[in-house]
This record gives C-alpha cells, structure tokens and sequence, in this order.
C-alpha cells in the first residue's frame, strides 16, 4: 500500500535515565530510516525524551491517558498536561492495561477521546486472548473493541492509529503468522472503512512478539502498517532492524 509505516516502541514499564539516554542516542544514531518512527515512554520520562528527542525524526508519546479532563482523579494523568510537552501520541487500551487495571470498552473509548481532543493520536490497542481465539471469538471480540471507539469518537474516527495486538502474542515470543494477522488487519479495516472516509489512509499496527527476524514478512502483508514494539524496542539495534525491515 501506500500508506508509510509507523514504528511504535512501547518501552512499557522499563528504563532509567541511563538506559533511556543509551537507547534513545542508539535509535539517532541509526540514521534515517524510510518510515515514521515513535517511542512510548513512562511518564516520569516524558519531559527528558522530549528534550532528547527534540528537532528529531522520533516522535514520542505516553503508555496511557487519562478518560477525564482534570479533577480529583489520584495517580491520574491528563491529555491536556501531555500536550503541554509536545507529546504526540498516547497509547489506549493495551491488553495490560485492560487484563490488570480493569479497562472496559467503554473507558478505552473514553480515553481516545480525551487524548484526540487535545491533539494527541490515539493508538488504540485490540486483541483477543488465547481461550477467545481458540472459541472462534476473534473477529467478535476485536470488532466490540473498535466499535466502542468508533462510536465514542464520531467524525475524528479517521485520526487514531488501530494496534491488533493477539493477547497471546504479547512477550510470549509466539508471533501471529503473517496471514493470521493480515486476515485480522483487513476485517478492522472493513469495520474503519465503514465509519471513516479516510480508512484507507489509516494506519493499523501489529503488536506481539515482533522482532527483527519476524517483521518482514508482516510488514509486507497490505494492511499491516507499522508495529508495536514490545521487547525488541528495548534494544536500538532490534528496534531498527524493524523500522528498516518497514
Ligand atoms: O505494545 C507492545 C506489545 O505488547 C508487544 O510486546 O513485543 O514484547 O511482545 P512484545
């Protein structure tokens, strides 16, 4: 297709001023690489990689945003303050963020929402666990996923960015084949195509078990857009050797 990948390393909950700055100056050193690239950080390292990242071709962003503008919400953190830092992208929904901190369908929506009403791209995370795929529940389960979002965002479904992301995949080393993310990748794209004009132009990511070696194959597959890089984003050569495999 023509759309350009887009790299995504999602550090999780991983790094160190030390580490971030050794990673961060092995990701520049690389030089240009013929897609967009980003990097999701903790919080308490926003400010640092902006720095860091500043007049590059790295983009950045945060792991999660808060559903709710600002208030009394502990432990919280809003789009409006991650606007504040340039930060441009903020990862919604991730698997660990539904299976452990309880996210339904309807907060994913909800923050997808609030990070596109400040500016910031929403990469929405979907993805079934092994039992639902083993159920046949597949295209079930990642259609409800989207179709919350799509709904809670109305006329700006066209400018999240969409992450499959096979709960079974996830640090597992167990990579989905090429054809069975392709085969998920095209049913979320009819389900964008039927909600967004600019469908076509909207970029869907895979996420699970990526690495240097897997990543062409999937890349090359046509709605397969970009990754979300776990693991592999952890080391600058691994995360390159991907974006140069895009
Ligand atoms: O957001 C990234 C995904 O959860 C993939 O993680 O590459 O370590 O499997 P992984």
């Amino acid at each position: 297709s023509t759309r350009r990948k887009l790299v995504v390393g999602n550090w999780k909950m991983h790094g160190s001023h030390a580490a971030n700055a050794e990673l961060l100056q092995g990701i520049l050193a690389g030089g240009p690489v013929n897609a967009d690239l980003a990097v999701c950080v903790p919080f308490p390292y926003l400010s640092e990689v902006a720095v860091t990242l500043a007049n590059s071709n790295v983009a950045w962003g945060a792991q999660d945003v808060s559903a709710h503008e600002q208030g009394a919400y502990t432990g919280e953190v809003s789009a409006g303050m991650l606007r504040e830092f340039g930060c441009r992208y903020a990862i919604v929904g991730h698997s660990e963020r539904r299976a452990y901190h309880g996210e339904t369908d309807q907060v994913v929506a909800d923050k997808a929402k609030a990070a596109l009403s400040k500016g910031i791209t929403p990469i929405v995370c979907v993805g079934e666990t092994l039992a639902q795929r083993e159920a046949g529940e597949t295209e079930a389960v990642v259609k409800r996923q989207l179709s919350a979002v799509i709904h809670a965002l109305g006329h700006c479904v066209g400018e999240m960015v969409v992450a499959y992301e096979p709960v079974w995949a996830i640090g597992t080393g167990k990579v989905a084949t090429p054809e069975q993310a392709q085969a998920v990748h095209a049913l979320l794209r009819a389900q964008l195509r039927a909600a967004a004009p600019q469908a076509d132009n909207m970029k869907i990511l895979y996420g699970g078990s990526m690495k240097p070696d897997n990543a062409p194959t999937l890349l090359a597959q046509p709605d397969i857009d970009g990754g979300l890089i776990g693991g592999a984003a952890l080391k600058a050569a691994d995360f390159l050797a991907i974006a140069r495999a895009a």
